[in-house]
């Protein structure tokens, strides 16, 4: 197939080639595309070197399949375009589509079937992908009426310049001198910083409340209650969540352990007396999503369960996901 991704000199759009590759996805022409600071260098990748083109519509609408891994500003502007009739299939990272009706938003193991047809597809927040691979199961199963996240997200999320952002005050920091912040609303390294995306009329974040409008959406579930607290952390890749929640019917760890165990594309990661747990440095590089730290909550006892979930947000919450999706439609 001939795939493009725009936005290919970035954080997501350098994994996405990397999962193409690994998944042995059938490319048979490979076009990278970015922006005119970027385009006519070639760069090395796992199917060899590529120059990078610049972008245009007329060029991405001859692919069969494009991952656009740029703004939701842009992809408001252009994946219309592109997907439209006798152009190229569509699966967008931003959040430009993932609130309208007309377009599927999709996590493959959850509802993977509405992807089927369609010739544009949003790729959902990464944080709610994350939280999803545990959430959506436990919901089949027991029924979630209500949710508490409290997020811990690393600097990838925002792009291959808060990864860069976060190296360089890491050093400042320890050569003692002023730790600049340009990318985060403040220096990261050493920090945290509760504030992701803009701040909404009702006190929370937009980042927190994408993880609510992405949950029913994809859950296919607008009853559920969902609150969250996002957080900037200073890791370099790899959000952690952790997660409370209420349910309907009655739920022990053990039932839900078992739930998880076979649920594709989670691994539990819950052995704390041989210190095994989710955690960012082991759920960095790595498909499935770690979760663990599963208790009976003390708060709403048998209907409740407190667990921490950790997952690689430029895998599940992008590259791999849209590979995923592309996959469906193959
Ligand atoms: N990072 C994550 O964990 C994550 C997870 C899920 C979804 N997302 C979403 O995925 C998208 C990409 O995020 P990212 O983290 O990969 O960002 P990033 O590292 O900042 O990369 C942005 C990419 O967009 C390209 N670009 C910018 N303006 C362009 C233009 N006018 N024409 C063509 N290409 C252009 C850049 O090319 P140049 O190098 O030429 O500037 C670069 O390749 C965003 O919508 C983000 O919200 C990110």
């Amino acid at each position: 197939m001939r795939i493009g991704i725009v936005g290919a000199t970035g954080a997501v759009g350098q994994e996405t080639i990397q999962v193409l590759k690994d998944r042995r996805f059938p490319v048979t022409e490979l076009h990278l595309f970015a922006s005119e600071r970027s385009a006519g260098k070639t760069t090395e990748t796992a199917f060899g070197p590529v120059t990078i083109e610049a972008f245009s519509v007329e060029a991405t609408r001859a692919m069969d399949i494009v991952f656009l891994a740029v703004s939701g500003d842009f992809a408001k502007e252009f994946a219309p375009a592109i997907s439209s009739a006798g152009g190229a299939i569509v699966i967008d990272n931003s959040s430009a589509f993932r609130y309208d009706d007309a377009v599927p938003l999709v996590v493959p193991e959850i509802n993977g079937r509405r992807a089927l047809g369609q010739t544009l597809i949003a790729n959902p927040n990464c944080t709610t992908a994350i939280l999803l691979m545990a959430l959506a199961p436990l919901h089949a199963e027991f029924g979630v009426k209500r949710a508490i996240v409290s997020t811990y997200q690393a600097a990838s999320g925002a792009g291959a310049e808060g990864m860069t952002e976060l190296a360089e005050g890491a050093r400042e920091f320890l050569a003692g001198q002023p730790v600049t912040a340009s990318k985060f609303a403040h220096p990261l390294a050493f920090n945290l910083i509760p504030h992701i995306d803009s701040f909404q009329d009702n006190g929370y974040t937009r980042e927190e409340m994408k993880v609510l409008w992405e949950t029913r959406k994809i859950m296919e579930a607008p009853e559920v209650l969902l609150s969250c607290t996002a957080v900037r952390v200073p890791t370099m890749r790899a959000h952690a969540e952790a997660v409370t929640i209420e349910t309907l019917r009655p739920i022990t760890p053990a039932a839900a352990r078992a739930v998880l165990a076979k649920t594709p594309g989670v691994q539990v990661t819950d052995d704390p007396a041989a210190k095994l747990y989710p955690m960012p440095l082991t759920a960095s590089t790595k498909y499935d999503v770690e979760v663990g730290r599963i208790r009976e909550s003390l708060v709403f006892g048998d209907t409740g369960l407190d667990f921490f979930v950790c997952g690689d947000q430029l895998l599940k919450g992008a590259a791999l996901n849209t590979v995923q999706i592309a996959e469906i439609l193959i």
